[in-house]
């Protein structure tokens, strides 16, 4: 397949887990991809997503931009009163303030080019809430006010911004708290469970959104979140009412 031929993507958190599976879809669907990390990794640039040296170096050496994919987030999880104001703004500064340092660099090359294509990673948390993960919700609930405003301020520029929302899909993102999270297993469970189509989200379903979006498929498609969460987002499903005469 060749969706994104022709064009140079620019993938965040590259290294491991959802970013890699989407730079090898970008690249099995034709794409330049730029693979970025904090970690060090085969194939994989140095990118802080909250340092600017590192986003101007980055995009300073490519030909163009076409696609940024913004990939890469750290989560934390506890109650409010558990999580440190450090933390908080940790939390805010690489999946809030990164995403919106890597617009901002790649808007000249992509005006440059006639137009381009932004995807957000965001989540499922970012359109409704859970207990738990104040820090992460609220950044991932900022990036959908980021990608709305970003469309509407960009849109005449050809360049559009969406954001995808899986519902998990990666447990290495919360591996560190899988121990403690065994005395509450069946409430996990229930979670993925409820769902119009119940069970993980699978990584290459992430990625398949995200090449649609960064597609010319979706040429008038901007400001819109789109997620991938077995119609989580959409509502419960409560077993017993499919009984019903
Ligand atoms: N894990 C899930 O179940 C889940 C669910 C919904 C949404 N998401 C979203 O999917 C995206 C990918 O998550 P994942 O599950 O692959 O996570 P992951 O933890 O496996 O990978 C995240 C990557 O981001 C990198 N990273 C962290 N801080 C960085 C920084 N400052 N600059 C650059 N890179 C940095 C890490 O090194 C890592 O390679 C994230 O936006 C996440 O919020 C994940």
């Amino acid at each position: 397949m060749s969706r994104l031929a022709g064009k140079t993507a620019i993938v965040t958190g590259a290294a491991r887990g959802t970013g890699a599976v989407i730079a090898r879809r970008f690249r099995d669907e034709g794409a330049v991809v730029v693979a970025t990390d904090v970690a060090d990794g085969e194939g994989i640039v140095h990118l802080d997503v909250t340092n600017e040296a590192d986003w101007d170096q980055v995009v300073s050496g490519l030909d163009r931009v076409d696609v940024l994919v913004n990939n890469a987030a750290i989560l934390h999880m506890g109650p409010i009163e558990r999580t440190p104001g450090d933390k908080y703004r940790r939390v805010l500064e690489v999946n809030l303030v990164g995403p919106f340092l890597g617009i901002r660099a790649v808007l000249g090359p992509m005006r440059a080019v006639g137009g381009g294509s932004v995807v957000n990673i965001s989540s499922i948390d970012g359109l409704i809430g859970m207990n738990g993960i104040s820090a992460y919700g609220s950044s991932k609930f900022g990036l959908g006010g980021l990608m709305r405003c970003a469309a509407l301020e960009l849109g005449r520029d050809g360049i559009r911004v969406n954001n995808v929302c899986p519902a998990g899909g990666n447990p290495a993102m919360y591996a560190q708290w899988f121990e403690q999270m065994t005395s509450f297993l069946g409430q996990t469970a229930a979670y993925s469970d409820n769902r119009g189509i119940p069970g993980e989200v699978p990584l290459e379903t992430i990625a398949a959104a995200a090449v649609f979006l960064a597609s010319d498929e979706a040429s008038h498609i901007t400001g819109v979140d789109l997620p991938v969460d077995g119609g989580a987002a959409a509502g419960v499903v409560i077993e017993g009412l499919n009984t019903l005469e």
